[in-house]
């Protein structure tokens, strides 16, 4: 029998969200009014974990799962509505083989394992980049357990995998012109929720907070349309090390920004 996303404890904690449970869990320095409502991620540092450690750099992938898995949780459980996180970049190819089909194997048993917890837990899955290069076995799981999870009424959990913003950019483009060219689309009716429509993420609110591991400044390809508007929280903490501390961290530093949209601000 496959083991339930949370080994040692119950995915989640609180229950049906309905309006009275939803913080219950809530660290009280967390106005529950003003949570993220999608929190996107790019898990960085794995290899950095395991060189400090003096183990192979792919043993830090494997502790990062354990990462990822405590921050779905949280964030399920602090009412947080959606998760997207970057688990394989179009450019993560250029590792070293053996790196590239250690991931992979590791994404196939992870989900493998994890699919009747996360089903469980209402949690939402989905896979965004280009699946179609993934290995097939690895490829079967994600459609089963997109088409297992899809009306689940739980946390959205988007795993980008083999996805890079320009692709995605680029991708959408060339659909709006190839109906453009059939003749089914007047190029006049591109706006940019039209756009929008054509990426991974359709139906996705935009991240309202990117966070990123271990302390680069930069965003490395990720949700490039996406994180417009995004509040940046970038920490020194390896992936493998982001706790329950550090998301709080993330979070209170979210709650302390004034988000202006290009407007101006009456309160100050
Ligand atoms: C992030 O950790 C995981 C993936 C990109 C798959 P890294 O493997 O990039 O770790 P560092 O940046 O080398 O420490
Ligand atoms: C970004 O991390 C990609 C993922 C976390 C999957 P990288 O480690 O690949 O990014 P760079 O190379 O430091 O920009
Ligand atoms: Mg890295």
């Amino acid at each position: 029998m496959s083991r339930s996303l949370a080994t040692t404890e119950p995915f989640s904690t609180t229950g049906a969200p309905t309006d009275q449970s939803m913080d219950l869990d809530l660290p009280s320095a967390l106005d529950p009014i003003r949570l993220p409502a999608h929190v996107a991620v790019i898990m960085d540092g794995n290899g950095r974990w395991a060189r400090q450690r003096g183990l192979p750099r792919v043993l830090g992938h494997r502790e990062g799962v354990q990462s990822l898995k405590r921050t779905l949780r949280l964030c399920s459980d602090w009412g947080i509505g959606a998760l997207t996180a970057y688990a394989f970049s179009t450019e993560n190819w250029n590792r070293p083989g053996e790196e590239v089909s250690f991931l992979m194997t590791l994404f196939e048993r992870v989900l493998a394992r994890e699919i009747d917890g996360l089903d469980r837990e209402r949690v939402r899955i989905r896979f965004l980049g280009d699946l179609h290069q993934l290995p097939p076995g690895l490829q079967e799981l994600i459609a089963e357990a997109t088409a297992r999870t899809a009306t689940n009424d739980g946390i959205h959990f988007n795993v980008c995998t083999n996805y890079g913003g320009r692709r995605e950019l680029v991708q959408a483009a060339r659909r709006l012109a190839e109906q453009v060219a059939r003749g089914e689309l007047d190029p006049a009716a591109i706006d940019e929720e039209a756009f929008a429509a054509g990426l991974h993420t359709a139906g996705e609110s935009d991240p309202d907070l990117l966070i990123r591991t271990s302390g680069e400044f930069r965003i490395s390809n990720f949700l490039l349309w996406q994180l417009a508007y995004a509040e940046l929280h970038i920490t020194d903490v390896l992936w493998p090390d982001f706790d329950e501390a550090a998301l709080l961290a993330a979070l209170l530093d979210y709650q302390g920004r004034r988000r202006r949209f290009g407007g101006v601000d009456p309160s100050r």
